[in-house]
């Protein structure tokens, strides 16, 4: 779908709601996923330039269209969304998918007030830290929002519809709903799997800056437009969005940070003028080659939900794996689209299976590497009674 680069059409007037990279202005890249049945529209979300990619799928149903995980409903995204209606049918429901991912989250009233004879499925037990508001405060429309599970779920004809979890996390819920679209086959997920490619996503063609931002040694060193700079800077932005501070990151001392800032080609506001409170010390090519292992392109847990979701609940990622594997539409099962990272990914029953497998015969959450971080994270908030020690409800 061609789109003009328009910054009127790309405002998302929400960001302050949660103010994170880039900001007030969202660029959407628009894809055919599966001709004629399924769309992904892909907008950048992240804090001081750790931007990656966030993914509403739209699907198509018999009567109509379907939205999963919406993002920021901007004029380019309701204009694109308009075209799909003429041609398919009108937006029908719209699912908040997640009860924890305030990224998934915060788009979702405005877009129901986009398509106002639309109905709003959510996710039961929505945080709204830090006090627990009625949906209705948080902009959802009380006369028709919907709670997945709890009212039914839609479309349940054409969609296949799965729990993951719930667990309780101390300070809220985890659970996500996914949803196999029989008539393509594709099993749209929210945070629980993804597939990390070690090439930039098509999304960053419009604005490498994050990529190369990241890509340089240290802050005085003026942003370089090369393709191994790009990927350099994707592979360590993978990084950081898997593991929070990776094992080859250390974090310079003040007084490096404002030596090497101010420098030559870096006194503009793009390079945020060579404030860079990164160093990388070890290789970021051999860290991210253990992140995505013998994965590339493949779909495996993100870390942070494995270290920080999960560490003590394997067993109930491993029952949602199996029960892809051999519920209802299992044989079906044709592709996975996750909301972050390459999307379509192709899968089949016999892959959940082994994934299932493969997760359980490895080393679950460990603490060395990469991991330890969130390891140190996760420690700190069980001893401070935080999170619980058996997080099945
Ligand atoms: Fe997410």
């Amino acid at each position: 779908m061609a789109q003009a680069d328009n910054a009127a059409d790309q405002r998302w007037p929400w960001w302050p709601l949660l103010p994170l990279y880039p900001y007030g202005r969202r660029r959407t890249l628009v894809r055919e996923l599966i001709p004629g049945q399924l769309w992904s529209f892909e907008q950048l979300q992240g804090i001081f330039y750790v931007a990656v990619p966030i993914r509403m799928t739209v699907a198509r149903l018999r009567d109509g269209l379907l939205l999963y995980a919406p993002v920021a409903p901007t004029g380019e995204v309701l204009r694109a969304l308009r075209d799909l209606e003429q041609q398919h049918g009108l937006v029908r429901s719209i699912v908040l998918p997640t009860a924890s991912g305030l990224e998934h989250k915060l788009p979702v009233p405005a877009m129901a007030r986009a398509f106002p004879e639309a109905q709003v499925w959510v996710t039961p037990g929505q945080w709204s830290f830090p006090l627990t508001l009625p949906s209705a405060w948080l902009g959802f429309p009380a006369g028709r929002t919907r709670v997945l599970g709890e009212q039914g779920f839609p479309h349940d004809d054409e969609l296949v519809w799965l729990s993951l979890g719930p667990l309780d996390l101390g300070l809220g819920r985890f659970q996500e709903f996914s949803c196999l679209h029989r008539a393509s086959g594709a099993l749209l997920i929210t945070d629980a799997l993804v597939a990390i490619s070690s090439d930039p996503p098509e999304l960053f063609e419009a604005d490498p800056t994050p990529l190369l931002f990241h890509a340089r040694e240290r802050g005085d060193q003026p942003l370089q437009d090369t393709p191994e700079q790009r990927r350099r800077g994707w592979q360590r932005l993978a990084l950081f969005a898997s593991f929070l501070r990776p094992e080859a990151l250390q974090v310079p001392s003040l007084r490096q940070l404002l030596d090497q800032a101010f420098g030559p080609g870096c006194r503009n506001a793009r390079s945020y003028f060579g404030l860079y409170p990164f160093h990388w010390s070890g290789s970021s090519e051999q860290a991210f080659d253990r992140l995505i292992g013998s994965q590339q392109g493949r779909l495996q847990v993100a870390p942070v939900l494995e270290r920080l979701v999960f560490p003590r609940a394997r067993a109930v990622l491993l029952r949602w794996l199996r029960q892809l594997a051999s519920g209802p539409g299992a044989s079906e099962l044709r592709w996975v689209v996750p909301a972050h990272y390459d999307a379509p990914v192709p899968a089949s029953a016999e892959g959940m299976a082994q994934l299932a497998d493969a997760i359980e015969a490895r080393p679950w959450a460990t603490d060395g590497g990469n991991w330890a971080y969130l390891a140190r994270l996760d420690r700190l908030l069980l001893r401070a009674g935080v999170v619980p020690d058996r997080p099945a409800l």
